[in-house]
């Protein structure tokens, strides 16, 4: 792996990562993945990864292309938790509930870059009171990328004590020109969800989803299920955006390959959870790489429990004073 910066410009860098021909580029404005480039079946290399031209256009209007998310991933019904007697209330950014952070999550943040032996790491302090949320917390990022797989190692530690659930919210396209992702085959080795309300809130219900439409443990093509009437939890998505339990994870625990292109995209981790979403707020408005409609991307979050720290039956989110939060995820691509 080789690492260099190869851009810069009004406080944000750009570095390129690469083995071979293969790379990803990431910048330091949310410590985001700017591309990430790997080869089809034919040899040529194709961008998996959404976002714009311009690696310096990511400051203006998108949905979390490609970001670092936190302090907390995913929703935080009412936009309040309790820690320890005392109530917090964070900033609300979609109704009246947090959404990925709030107005200014880690992805509008500019981290501090440098280069390492082994990856590239991405640094930001995050104040005590930041959108809400009570302890300062220092969280880093790590990227590398080897034999067309791409790693992320998060670690993160705080002054006193908070919630902390760090993920990427990359939106990938294996197609190789940005067309629907609704001809990729998704599998995801999970037998349940967590369960939600209205507005995509987790209620704390779990919902056992064997035999089901949403069980895709043995692959199932996204058009396939699109097409199903009267799912209720497909129906309240707008197709899929679920928060996946993982019921093993000693393996790849989802994968989702494209027959256009051939390009098979396996994720592993360590965490016991995966948002599934494929694109249903995406409507043309963003124009980047290419005009992203409804379905041109998707997203495999890896995660801890949403809205776990309203939901005391979940396991917890909370990060205390020594304690270290350290997780890992890799996107490792090939062809098939
Ligand atoms: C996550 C959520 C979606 C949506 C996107 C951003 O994937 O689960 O509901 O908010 O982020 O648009």
């Amino acid at each position: 792996m080789d690492i260099k910066k190869v851009d810069s410009f009004d406080g944000i860098d750009l570095y390129r990562l690469s083995d071979g021909s293969s790379f990803a580029e990431i910048i330091t404005y949310g410590a985001r993945i700017h591309k990430l480039c790997v080869p089809d079946r034919f040899g040529d290399l194709q961008d998996v990864i959404l976002g714009f031209d311009d690696p310096f256009e990511y400051k203006g209007n998108n949905p979390y292309f490609n970001a670092v998310v936190g302090r907390v991933a995913n929703r935080i019904g009412g936009a309040k938790f309790t820690l320890d007697g005392k109530e917090y209330n964070l900033s609300k950014n979609e109704r009246g509930n947090q959404l990925h952070g709030g107005f200014e999550g880690f992805d509008r943040k500019n981290f501090t870059a440098q280069i390492l032996s082994d990856g590239l790491e991405l640094s930001y302090v995050s104040k005590d009171g930041e959108e809400g949320y009570p302890s300062e917390l220092c969280a880093k990022v790590k990227y590398s990328f080897e034999n067309n797989a791409l790693k992320i190692e998060y670690n993160a530690f705080t002054d006193g004590k908070t919630h902390c659930n760090l993920t990427n919210h990359a939106y990938f396209n294996l197609n190789g020109d940005f067309s629907p992702v609704t001809n990729h085959v998704f599998k995801i080795k999970s037998l349940m969800l967590t369960d939600i309300d209205s507005e995509l809130i987790p209620n704390g219900k779990f919902e056992d989803i064997t035999n089901t439409v949403l069980d895709l443990r043995q692959g199932r093509i996204l058009s396939d299920c699109l097409k199903v009437k009267n799912n209720r939890l497909l129906d309240i998505g707008g197709g899929f955006d679920f928060n996946y339990i993982f019921t093993n994870n000693v393996d790849s625990v989802c994968s989702a390959w494209s027959p256009k292109s051939g390009i098979l995209m396996k994720v592993y981790t360590d965490r016991p959870c995966v948002q599934f979403y494929s694109g249903n707020f995406l409507d043309g408005t963003v124009k980047g790489k290419a005009v992203f409609h409804k379905h041109t991307g998707f997203a495999l979050e890896t995660q801890g429990f949403p809205n776990a720290c309203n939901i005391p039956h979940f396991p917890t989110t909370v990060l205390e004073k020594g304690q270290i939060f350290h997780s890992e995820t890799i996107y490792a691509f090939e062809i098939k």
